[in-house]
């Protein structure tokens, strides 16, 4: 798979290596109760959405964020998944598809976070995790700002560097900024609303936290 039109050299390398790990990915955060996690903390912090909500899941990968928005709301709302990976967006398909979620409240694209195939303020709510890890965090968070409405929301899962990090970052071949670098650059757009850490007995507060902000 070619992503000549859509992202650098060095962006598509990480849709390439997703292209052929995206099942082992799927996997991996499927037994580390990535999706419990995620079920608990959007339960505790239920977003600001109403029914046609537009909300894009940025590097949504095999889909398993917005897997859990869709059980953590029960109104109709259009989530548009994006990845530079086409195997992953396949596997996202595919899990929306066998899921008891809505299919109807999906539509999947194929691109790259740095240059978003959407108009300004597109979006009332973004949302993000391990994919802003892949590209320089000032563009991605721009280009992320760029895309939602004003007043909407950014839900940002960025990874934190730890020794449980360290080793998800050789085996996805990442690089996790610096929590200074995210709120710094968050600030930039938005106005943080909160900062979550996800719990130690949870494997997820390894590695991850969660910053819901609102654009200014
Ligand atoms: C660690 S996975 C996270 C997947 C998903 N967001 C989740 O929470 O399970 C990172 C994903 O980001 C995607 N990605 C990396 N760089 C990207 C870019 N520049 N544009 C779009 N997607 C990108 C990869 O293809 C991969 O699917």
């Amino acid at each position: 798979m070619e992503y000549v039109l859509t992202a650098t050299k060095n962006e598509a390398k990480a849709g390439s290596y997703y292209d052929k790990i995206a099942r082992l990915y799927d996997l991996t955060f499927k037994l580390n109760g990535y999706g419990r996690s995620l079920d608990q903390y959007l339960a505790l912090n239920p977003l600001s959405l109403s029914r046609g909500s537009r909300i894009l899941d940025a590097g949504c990968g095999t889909g398993l964020l917005s897997l859990a928005l869709l059980r953590a709301i029960r109104f109709p709302v259009n989530i548009t998944a994006l990845d530079l990976s086409a195997t992953s967006i396949v596997e996202a398909k595919k899990a929306v598809s066998q899921s008891a979620g809505r299919p109807q409240d999906m539509s999947f694209a194929q691109g790259n976070v740095l240059s978003l195939p959407f108009p300004d303020n597109a979006f009332d709510l973004v949302i993000t995790s391990g994919a802003l890890e892949y590209v320089p965090l000032k563009d991605g968070l721009d280009e992320l700002a760029r895309v939602i409405a004003p007043e909407g929301h950014l839900l940002h899962l960025p990874c934190r560097p730890t020794p449980a990090s360290a080793l998800l970052e050789i085996l996805f071949r990442f690089k996790s900024h610096s929590p200074r670098a995210v709120l710094q650059n968050t600030e930039r757009h938005f106005r943080v609303v909160h900062h979550y850490r996800f719990r130690p007995l949870e494997i997820i507060g390894w590695s991850k936290s969660a910053i819901l902000a609102q654009k200014t």
